[in-house]
């Protein structure tokens, strides 16, 4: 790892959409890019934490002296998150399915009838989980993104899920969001917060990892 202020400290860091299969050809997904989980996996590998990236399905390339683990679904995210474990701090940067089906089909789903419901269930919530562990890290740090009432619904997460940070931005919008080279967000926490002006998700993600070096020693 390169000298910097995470140097000894492991970084585990989740990114990209999950894929739920419905079928061999089919699948329910979502518009995450993961620019911004890699974003910042490069930029704690930057500041000398050993980084674990856990990778929904995405395209792009691995960040120099990152150790990168792809996974499809939010269960095999899951998986891969608990078996990343333990480390120091958690970024849960991906867009995690929030359902998937109860029973994907052996073959292609034909179409017949008129209309056809999907009966799917819900997944388990890695972020919170992760922030429940009895082998507490230093610091869980989730994103939310949100269409309306964004520093609202931040909150609100932040509690449910007992995290250490929030990290929001609001999509459904032009510039900025999922697939986006550029964003605007603002991190919450216990006792404050701190907006971050629209700029490349790359340099976003440096000044993020330099507000939870700061979050760490506080
Ligand atoms: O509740 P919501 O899905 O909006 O919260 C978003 C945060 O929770 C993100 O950090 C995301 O990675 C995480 N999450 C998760 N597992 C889920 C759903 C969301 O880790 N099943």
């Amino acid at each position: 790892p390169a000298p910097g202020p995470l140097q000894g400290k492991k970084v585990l860091v989740s990114a990209g959409p999950t894929y739920e299969d419905l079928d061999p050809v089919r699948f329910l997904g979502n518009r995450s890019s993961g620019k911004m989980g890699f974003a910042i996996a490069a930029a704690a590998a930057g500041m000398g934490a050993e980084v674990t990236l856990v990778a929904g399905p995405v395209h792009l390339a691995t960040p120099a002296g990152v150790q990168r683990v792809d996974v499809r679904s939010a269960a095999q995210m899951h998986q891969a998150v608990f078996a990343a474990l333990p480390a120091d701090i958690y970024i849960g940067a991906a867009a995690v399915a929030d359902y998937t089906p109860r029973q994907p089909a052996v073959n292609k789903i034909k179409k017949s009838s008129e209309s056809l419901a999907l009966d799917l269930m819900r997944t388990p919530d890695i972020l919170a989980e992760v922030a429940a562990q009895t082998q507490a890290l230093q610091l869980v740090v989730g994103f939310a993104a949100e269409t309306e009432n964004v520093a609202g619904y931040a909150r609100g997460k932040l509690e449910a899920k007992r995290l250490d940070m929030i990290v929001a931005n609001r999509v459904g919008i032009a510039d900025g969001g999922f697939e986006s080279d550029s964003n605007a967000m603002t991190a919450y926490w216990k006792d404050g917060e701190r907006a971050f002006a629209s700029a490349p998700k790359t340099e976003l993600a440096r000044q993020l990892m330099q507000l939870i070096v700061e979050r760490l020693q506080a």
